[in-house]
């Protein structure tokens, strides 16, 4: 048979504006949208209309949602490969959340374990937006038929509701979704904080030492390092009570890409010291390029409207099938 290409499966992603990033963000998850791009058809974007639903400052904000971008493409997403977008800049996200809301339950909302978090985090705030994010989430997916969806736990509720969305839907008008399926990336870091970590590694963390951010100073870094939160043993090497030492091998080794046991060889006999100093110039050396082209990225902010209403503009035209789709199956001219 003639070689035919295989259709690459689509993955959809977005990130929400929320200030910087942290290693947490890049080793977690950024570092697997770059992988993802050369296995995939990927459409990305910064999750701006769901940040609004904590009081935003609007100058900050903007600033922020522009800050991310230029973020990820430092990092590696590439417009070239992907689609990469804010999605404020495609109204098709509203539009077709506003129809998937009125095929979403209040029973099922009301049961979101973040929507339950948030709400008690934010009990002044507690509004409509905050309460239906999961239906704008499940119109970012479905939006574009994505096949797959990289999930961390916090978001596999939120996954879950959008598949049962999508059923409910198709079970109606037939089918008009591709119901997503959860994408677990081979390499997936849980990096946790470098004060307590029992912790995940959070930029909203009261103790600054406790985190590391993508913009931090290569001094701040081998700092913040040096004085992470260890055991008394004296053993880089992997076990139950030894929760710090676990988080840098596994920092360590998703910097340099060395495995548990090279690890181990190469810092038998020494200190901590020594460990934590290699630990920080690793992360340092995955860090330092991608600060350089972050600096010069965030100067020319036309190239980055350029690049993100470009990624709009295509990731539009795919929106647009859907849409059209969905309003027909629904009787809503257009
Ligand atoms: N809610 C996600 C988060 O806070 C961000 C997000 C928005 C998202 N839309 C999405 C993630 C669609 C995956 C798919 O992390």
């Amino acid at each position: 048979m003639e070689n035919t290409p295989v259709k690459k499966k689509r993955i959809f992603s977005a990130i929400q504006p929320s200030g910087a990033m942290t290693l947490g963000n890049y080793l977690g998850a950024i570092r697997n949208w770059v992988a993802m791009q050369d296995e995939f058809e990927c459409v990305y974007a910064t999750a701006n209309l769901h940040a609004i639903t904590v009081r935003q400052d609007p100058k900050a904000f903007k600033q922020n949602t522009e800050q991310l971008y230029a973020m990820l493409l430092a990092c590696g997403v590439d417009k070239d490969k992907c689609i990469f977008f804010h999605q404020s800049m495609v109204p098709a996200h509203a539009e077709l959340s506003w129809v998937l809301s009125t095929f979403t339950q209040f029973g099922e909302l009301s049961r979101m374990t973040q929507f339950k978090d948030k709400s008690a985090r934010h009990a002044d705030n507690v509004n409509a937006g905050l309460f239906t994010y999961p239906t704008l989430m499940a119109a970012d997916i479905l939006l574009y038929q994505a096949d797959l969806v990289p999930v961390g736990a916090d978001q596999k509720q939120h996954l879950e509701l959008t598949r049962n969305i999508a059923d409910r839907f198709n079970g109606i008008y037939g089918n008009v979704f591709t119901v997503p399926e959860p994408y677990i990336p081979k390499q997936g870091a849980r990096v946790m904080s470098l004060v307590d970590p029992t912790k995940k590694m959070s930029k909203s963390d009261d103790n600054q030492k406790s985190f590391i951010l993508l913009t931090d100073q290569p001094s701040v870094i081998m700092k913040k390092f040096r004085s992470a939160v260890t055991d008394s043993e004296a053993c880089v090497c992997r076990g139950e009570n030894k929760a710090g030492i676990n988080n840098l091998m596994d920092i360590y080794g998703a910097c340099t890409g060395k495995s548990d046991e090279e690890i181990v060889a190469e810092f038998e006999g020494k200190g901590y010291g020594d460990f934590k100093t290699a630990v920080g110039e690793a992360v340092v050396a995955v860090l330092e390029p991608i600060q350089a082209r972050y600096n010069e990225l965030i100067k020319d902010r036309k190239y980055l409207e350029k690049c993100a209403s470009q990624g709009a503009e295509n990731a539009a035209k795919l929106a647009r099938r859907t849409i059209e789709k969905v309003y027909k199956k629904v009787g809503l001219p257009r």
